[in-house]
């Protein structure tokens, strides 16, 4: 007999509904809504946008909104951009090597570009919640997960648990601390009450004894495990503090200190089956706009309005518009026959982007889950891979994919320059060093070297305090009829976020201009 569900019983079991469907059932209440919506029309304007990653479609899904006419142009067979999953028959084209394509099981799959939403990127969420995509939760930061130090310590070569090393230091750096200031080796501009309430903080943050020394603690884990009867638990003395130096878990590969980062603290979410989820219902907003398979060839910008020309299976092309937004990857541009500014193409030139690469690792056996405790985060290492992370979906499944490097800068260059056969191999023998698993569990790989795949030519842009200033300013301000859009040209980079806010910012210039209002991105409440 069917049972009526109370509202609490329905709540409990629909833990696992998308939140979407959740609302459109009226069970939550929509959040607040961003609007983005402003007074005038486009209409009888083309605007041409060059890109369909998520600044180029958001910016066409907002100035559609508004009336406007757009074009966007994608070199790509696919929209997306860097917001892309990689798949079975997913492929993808790195300078001067053959094209790859995915070998994966249906319904598995990893996040090549973005992987991960910090909760305060608001504008990323509320676009999921406006087009309809749900998240989960996205397990950045796990204690379980592994330090492993390649070297000649006495801890080197073996994968010790975070939470180990995290909460040795911790204890040790209390007790350094604590000891310092009871026998008065640092002055400190205090009352003694307050230097007393700072040594009961200290012995609070690292687990210390009531001598205020570092012992060990649970907090580290255990050897034995609590258990029933007469299990208590075994914890085992700490890691000596000269061995974790000599080990080189000191050094900046190991420091914890970028899960502290305010973009990677918990929680983080992710889009349920793939992050490309974002950028295809995206794409079926702008689908009547978008032309795939068109790669530019060269932008010509006048006072009154903007023509590109780009070449398609059909051979060359051109359209014409009263304005154009431009998200090309900087060094894609950098190819381009333009006629921008000296000051545009300086900025367009000499921005640095980074190098990076990821790979997945498809695993018959979920061996990370089932034989080791491990479900989500990031296990470090200081040799070429520096990151393995582990999926945050399909936990307790049979089979997974886990990303077995996510590198940057020299090594992400060293191992990019390996052909797609060797990358696998470099994986699985210093992935193998952690995880003995892979050599029985491997089943198929897939690498992108960002850096060097086509369309892209760079992880994202890298500015310091100084080219801030300089070439960075230079892309805020629209070239004639120009705009210039892209986590290049927010404090963003490198997220999501930031292809929403350039669009968005970009939107509000360029329709303030067309209608001959003063509106301001953001705006000021
Ligand atoms: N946003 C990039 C990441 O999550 C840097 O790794």
């Amino acid at each position: 007999m069917l049972k009526a569900l109370s509202r609490r019983e329905f709540l409990a079991k629909s833990s696992v509904m998308a939140y979407p469907a959740m609302m459109a059932m009226g069970m939550l209440r929509a959040a607040p809504a961003q609007g983005f919506s402003w007074q005038g029309s486009g209409e009888g304007k083309h605007v041409i946008i060059l890109g369909a990653g998520l600044a180029g479609m958001t910016a066409a899904y907002e100035l559609q909104k508004l009336g406007y006419r757009c074009t966007i142009l994608e070199a790509r067979e696919r929209a997306g951009g860097r917001c892309w999953s990689v798949r079975n028959g997913s492929k993808n084209i790195e300078l001067s090597r053959p094209s790859q394509t995915a070998r994966f099981d249906e319904g598995l799959y990893f996040n090549a570009g973005p992987s991960r939403i910090p909760h305060h990127h608001q504008l990323t969420l509320q676009y999921c919640r406006e087009l309809g995509v749900p998240i989960e939760v996205y397990n950045n930061v796990n204690e379980g997960a592994y330090y492993f130090s390649e070297g000649k310590g006495p801890l080197s070569n073996k994968k010790i648990r975070a939470r180990e090393i995290h909460n040795d230091l911790r204890g040790y750096m209390a007790e350094l601390l604590a000891k310092s200031i009871d026998q008065g080796k640092i002055s400190l501009d205090m009352t003694k009450e307050d230097a007393s309430k700072v040594i009961e903080y200290l012995r609070a943050e690292g687990g210390l004894d009531i001598d205020k020394l570092y012992k060990s603690s649970a907090r580290r884990g255990y050897h034995t495990p609590p258990g029933s009867g007469e299990t208590a638990g075994k914890i085992n003395d700490p890691h000596v503090l000269s061995d974790i130096i000599h080990s080189g878990l000191l050094d900046p590969d190991f420091y914890n200190v970028a899960e502290y980062t305010y973009e990677l603290q918990m929680t983080m979410f992710q889009a349920v089956g793939g992050m490309d989820n974002i950028a295809k219902a995206l794409e079926k907003k702008v689908t009547g706009s978008l032309q795939l398979g068109v790669e530019v060839t060269s932008i010509i910008n006048t006072e009154t309005d903007v023509k590109v020309n780009y070449k398609t299976k059909e051979g060359a092309k051109s359209v014409s518009g009263n304005y154009c937004i431009c998200t090309l990857p900087l060094p894609v541009l950098s190819n381009l026959e333009h006629n921008f500014s000296s000051d545009i193409s300086r900025a367009i030139d000499f921005t640095p982007y980074i190098s990076t690469g990821k790979i997945g690792l498809q695993f018959k056996r979920r061996f990370w889950e089932e034989d080791e405790n491990i479900f989500g985060g990031i296990t470090h290492t200081n040799n070429d891979l520096t990151q393995i992370f582990y999926p945050s979906n399909g936990y307790l499944g049979k089979k997974g994919i886990l990303i077995g490097f996510y590198n940057f800068n020299d090594k992400a260059k060293k191992v990019g320059a390996l052909s797609y056969t060797d990358r696998e191999k470099l994986a699985l023998e210093k992935g193998s060093l952690i995880h003995p698993q892979y050599s029985e569990e491997f089943e198929s790989s897939f690498s992108v070297s960002w850096h060097q795949t086509q369309y892209n030519l760079g992880g994202w842009a890298l500015y310091n305090s100084e080219t801030r200033k300089t070439l960075y300013k230079a892309l805020l301000q629209p070239d004639k009829q120009v705009y210039f859009a892209g986590e290049h040209t927010t404090y963003l980079n490198a997220w999501m976020a930031g292809a929403f806010e350039s669009a968005r910012s970009t939107v509000t210039a360029l329709h303030a201009r067309a209608t001959e209002q003063r509106i301001e991105y953001p705006t000021k409440n």
